[in-house]
């Protein structure tokens, strides 16, 4: 793994590494913390409260979230920050550096939250609680500086929360084994489709609100500012919380600069999209952007990727595959389409907001033929 940072743990695997499978090895999955990593050791006594504004306030031990049917969801997880080094480089912005992998794809086991709300009396499809209750609040055991020390939290609308489809997980297993730590033991959110930052880790309690989540990671952060906005002028209420994330691949066979023996690459990567959205095309050029050809998508080996084919993961990335030719020099460029034909932007700049977040615009790599001392 390539550290980004050590206190707190924060690190990415090598660009090759992240794409050499379709369901991400746990060792390979970004670790992105904004305090110490807990330990909770004692798992039979672990629970998390449900309270705020229901009827039934009640604490929910492991074996209750055990005897809950388990379901398993193949989900892409992606930090909002993934690709802030490359935003850094048009202009100066705050945060964790990562190059192109603080994203996984792994198959998350667990309780569907909507089965946990119906223990405390919430049913299915509901939006408001008879006590008015309109939000679902996670708050972690771990602690963070930008809490003051408090716990990290954050929230989904309850709608969300209690919609089936939307595959919301309490989830204790990560690939098959139980969470480790560094994922979240012994429980955490699972929200597919949105950014990593709202799959709270070590959950300690649940609280059913009325208006989001006042937490720092709500209100002032993860927010999508136009680029016009900085540090002097920034007014952190009038933008929302970032929730779904938008269209998005890297290419992960090749680093920014490249030597090659041969005319002959691959160039291979992932491709996702937010909100369940499938990934339509994957467009690849070797000349900058002027013309493209289409790269083949997959997921499952043998199985032919269609968004929305009951056969493919609606939460999870694409593999994306192209063998071209190139010229002495090429700059190679990957954009992917999703299925409500959302395209990724052309440039950084139109996309650059001083958080360095949803770095989503087209991957550019850039490959020579030769030696590197040429
Ligand atoms: N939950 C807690 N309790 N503390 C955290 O620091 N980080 C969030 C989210 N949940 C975080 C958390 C962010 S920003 C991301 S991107 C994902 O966890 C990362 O999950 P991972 O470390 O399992 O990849």
């Amino acid at each position: 793994m390539v550290h980004a940072s050590e206190e707190p743990f924060n690190a990415e695997p090598p660009r090759l590494a992240l794409i050499s499978s379709y369901v991400t090895p746990v060792d390979y999955f970004y670790k992105r913390n904004h305090g110490p990593i807990p330990i909770v050791e004692d798992i039979d006594r672990y629970f998390v409260s449900i309270s705020g504004l229901v009827q039934n306030p009640k604490d929910i031990f492991m074996k209750d979230i055990w005897s809950l049917p388990k379901y398993t969801v193949t989900a892409t997880l992606q930090c909002a920050g993934n690709r802030r080094t490359a935003m850094s480089k048009t202009r100066k912005v705050k945060g964790v550096g990562w190059d192109v992998a603080a994203i996984g794809n792994a198959v998350w086991g667990g309780a569907k939250l909507t089965d946990v709300l119906e223990l405390i009396g919430v049913p299915k499809l509901t939006s408001v609680t008879s006590l008015g209750g309109k939000h679902i609040e996670f708050v972690s055991i771990d602690k963070c500086k930008e809490e003051h020390g408090g716990p990290y939290k954050a929230s989904i609308p309850l709608s969300q929360a209690t919609n089936p489809v939307a595959d919301v997980l309490l989830a204790y297993e990560m690939n098959g084994e139980p969470l480790n730590r560094d994922h979240g033991y012994p429980l955490r959110v699972i929200v597919p489709g949105v950014i990593g930052a709202r799959s709270v880790k070590w959950l300690d309690s649940i609280n059913i609100i009325a208006e989001e989540c006042q937490g720092f990671f709500m209100q002032k952060d993860y927010k999508m500012f136009p680029p016009s906005v900085d540090w002097e002028n920034i007014n952190w209420s009038t933008r929302n919380p970032q929730m779904d994330f938008p269209v998005q691949s890297a290419i992960c066979s090749l680093e920014d600069i490249n030597f090659v023996k041969h005319e002959k690459i691959t160039i291979k990567g992932y491709a996702v999209s937010g909100g369940g959205r499938g990934i339509e095309r994957v467009d690849v050029s070797t000349d900058g952007g002027k013309t493209w050809v289409e790269a083949s998508r997959y997921q499952k080996p043998g199985i032919p990727y269609n968004a929305g084919d009951s056969c493919s993961d609606k939460w999870a990335w694409v593999l994306f595959e192209a063998e071209a030719e190139v010229p002495q020099s090429a700059e190679i460029v990957a954009k992917a389409v999703d299925v409500a034909a959302n395209v990724q932007p052309e440039n950084v700049e139109v996309i650059w907001n001083l958080r360095g977040i949803l770095n989503t615009s087209w991957h550019r790599v850039h490959v020579r033929i030769g030696h590197s001392n040429m």
